[in-house]
């Protein structure tokens, strides 16, 4: 089946009143989410349907919704999103993706971190490597999905940290989603004493599974939002 759009011939811009505008085949919900690569579970996840139910989850909307707003490609800030499984970060990572695509046309990427290492390695093995990568690695936006969700091997490591620095380098903005804490010194840490107050951090320590050099370019590079909620996978 031919899915070209009829309107725009599948430039995605068509003209209006002397000037140029987004057309509305990237705003049908199979083609922004197919365009983003959004897991089909994610598909109906919006900002617009993420409810607040605490002031924590209040505060993650209101950065996010923020993020998305004014994100600029040129900048390279990005968003880690902290906290315990179930409490929406995905879903948020998930909404500001769509909003910043329907609202400035800027193609994000949503991975599953592991997913990507592995892509990435096979592309590597395949001896693929600079092109396919890069085409990667330099979108302007992309999502890394429960970073360091398991126990990594050392090349794994090494990957995620060639990633983390490729973009941190060419000022590429990323949002990451974690149930790490980042230092573990968050309720003394001036920055961010106030939005971890009251907060359980996770246990684990994200320098605990990726190099020092990693998080300290993570927490260059982006705001990090701790978010505390009801799992609501379960209750
Ligand atoms: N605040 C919220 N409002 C609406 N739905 C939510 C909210 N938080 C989570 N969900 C939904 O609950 C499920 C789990 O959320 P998810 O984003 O996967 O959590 P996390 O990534 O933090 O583990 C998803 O289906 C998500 O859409
Ligand atoms: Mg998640």
């Amino acid at each position: 089946m031919d899915r070209t759009c009829s309107l725009c011939g599948g430039t995605g811009f068509v003209k209006a009143e002397g000037s140029v505008r987004l057309c509305e085949c990237r705003f049908s919900r199979e083609d922004v989410n197919r365009v983003l690569r959004i897991p089909r579970r994610f598909w109906d996840a919006e900002l617009d349907n993420y409810e607040c139910e605490t002031p924590s989850e209040n505060e993650a909307y209101k950065e996010a919704y923020i993020f998305a707003s004014s994100f600029d490609p040129e900048e390279g800030r990005g968003l880690t999103l902290v906290g315990p499984p179930g409490v929406g970060k995905t879903h948020l990572a998930v909404g500001i993706l769509k909003k910043i695509y329907r609202e400035k046309g800027i193609k994000g990427l949503f991975f599953d971190t592991k997913d990507l290492i592995y892509k990435l390695k096979s592309l590597m093995d395949e001896g693929k490597t600079n092109r396919a990568i890069k085409a990667i690695l330099n979108r302007p936006l992309i999502v890394l999905d429960d970073l360091g969700s398991e126990r990594l091997s050392e090349w794994q490591r090494e990957l995620i940290s060639y990633i983390i620095s490729y973009r941190y380098n060419e000022l590429k903005s990323t949002i990451i989603t974690t149930n790490f804490s980042l230092s573990g010194e968050e309720k003394k840490d001036r920055r961010i004493r106030k939005v971890a107050e009251g907060i359980d951090l996770p246990k684990v320590l994200m320098s605990e599974r990726l190099d020092p050099s990693t998080v300290s370019r993570i927490y260059e590079m982006s705001k990090v939002v701790y978010i505390k909620g009801r799992d609501r996978r379960r209750l």
